[in-house]
């Protein structure tokens, strides 16, 4: 029997209670399928780690982690810890160096969520945002000097490299091609920043050429907000820079009912390095401890792991489970305005995993 060997590491806030019903629902969808299994460690970084060490992660910490075939992460962030720091200690240095550089967002309405667009369904709304996820605003590169003076300057360069453009480029063409619509929105604000996006809308154009039975566009980010509201069925999957994609995609989720539920996938596509999968909705320290945090978006990050993996079957057998679950709002938490508790919502994913027919 094929074991895999994931990573879990929680982080902060709701972190520990999504990957905690996560690791149950993944060893559920093993137990089922009957023909693989998951070895899980835990890995206890984060916050609290940082406030007993200094750091976030280990030293080594990439080493422990470098063989395993994917990892399960929870959320970063700290109340105590400025955000730059848990982001950079422990996310970052972990998506950059193992060069995840396709951040995979996919959005739909899933059965018995209701969105906040009057008379979208289903139909209407299924796109995958993917994400650059190496360079351009999160790079790193910039500075202060002068700090505390009046003549104080500060920097943050966004930088985009004709590799790491053109890669994320063919990645998004290719999974546009894969879907049944084969469209791919490039968004840009090649009018105001007129180098780097410039660059972007130029090699979008070049790596089209490799595609031709995908329909493509381009679109201003600023645009495409609009457009996602007023046309979402005329959006499919869509490609953006990395601080554009963060800030569609959170749009995405919330059109498509609620944060709780949305899912991502930090894919390195040559697999040199453990992919790694999560909920974008983040720490959520507002209802930390309550037990009343949305698994779904833990849930489907798992589909995504188990696509990775190579486990198409039980992939599509955990997502109908998922499905099943959202469409009786009895198992809604309280982000859906329901009453259901994390524990509840797990429980009954794992039923519905088990059930004769799934
Ligand atoms: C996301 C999040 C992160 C990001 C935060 C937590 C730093 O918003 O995954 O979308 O900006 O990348
Ligand atoms: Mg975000």
């Amino acid at each position: 029997m094929k074991t895999y060997k994931i990573a879990a590491i929680p982080g902060d806030g709701i972190g520990g209670e999504v990957v905690s019903a996560g690791v149950e629902v993944l060893a559920a969808i093993a137990k089922r399928d009957g023909k693989f299994a998951f070895a899980v460690d835990h890995f206890d970084w984060g916050g609290e780690y940082y406030k007993r060490n200094g750091r976030m992660m280990p030293e080594n910490g990439r080493d422990l982690i470098r063989k395993h075939d994917a990892i399960l992460f929870g959320s970063a962030g700290h109340p105590d810890i400025p955000d730059h720091i848990t982001l950079w200690g422990l996310r970052l240095a972990i998506c950059q160096p193992f060069d995840q550089y396709a951040n995979v967002r996919p959005t739909r309405i899933l059965p018995g969520i209701k969105s906040p667009l009057r008379d979208v369904g289903p139909d209407r709304l299924d796109w995958v945002i993917v994400r650059e996820n190496s360079e351009g605003e999160y790079a790193g590169v910039g500075g202060r000097a002068h700090q505390g003076s009046p003549l104080e300057v500060a920097t943050d360069v966004a930088m985009f490299t004709r590799a790491g453009v053109a890669r994320i480029m063919r990645y998004a063409f290719k999974l546009a091609r894969s879907r049944p619509r084969k469209k791919l929105t490039v968004v840009t604000k090649s009018n105001a920043q007129r180098h780097a996006m410039v660059m972007w809308d130029e090699i979008a154009a070049e790596i089209a050429k490799e595609f031709p039975d995908v329909a493509w566009d381009k679109m201003l980010v600023d645009a495409m907000t609009m457009r996602m509201v007023i046309k979402p069925e005329t959006v499919d999957t869509v490609v953006a820079t990395n601080l554009h994609a963060d800030i569609l995609s959170d749009l995405a989720a919330a059109l498509a009912g609620s944060l709780g539920i949305a899912p991502t996938a930090n894919l390195n596509p040559e697999r040199e390095f453990p992919s790694m999968f999560e909920p974008i909705h983040g720490s959520a320290f507002d209802i930390m401890g309550k037990g009343i945090a949305n698994p779904i978006g833990t849930f489907w990050s798992n589909v995504m792991l188990l696509e990775h993996i190579g486990e198409g079957a039980a992939a599509a057998r955990l997502m109908k489970a998922i499905e099943c679950v959202t469409a009786n709002p009895r198992f809604h938490t309280p982000d859906l305005g329901g009453k259901a508790r994390t524990v509840e919502v797990t429980a009954a994913v794992i039923d519905a995993i088990g059930a004769e027919n799934a």
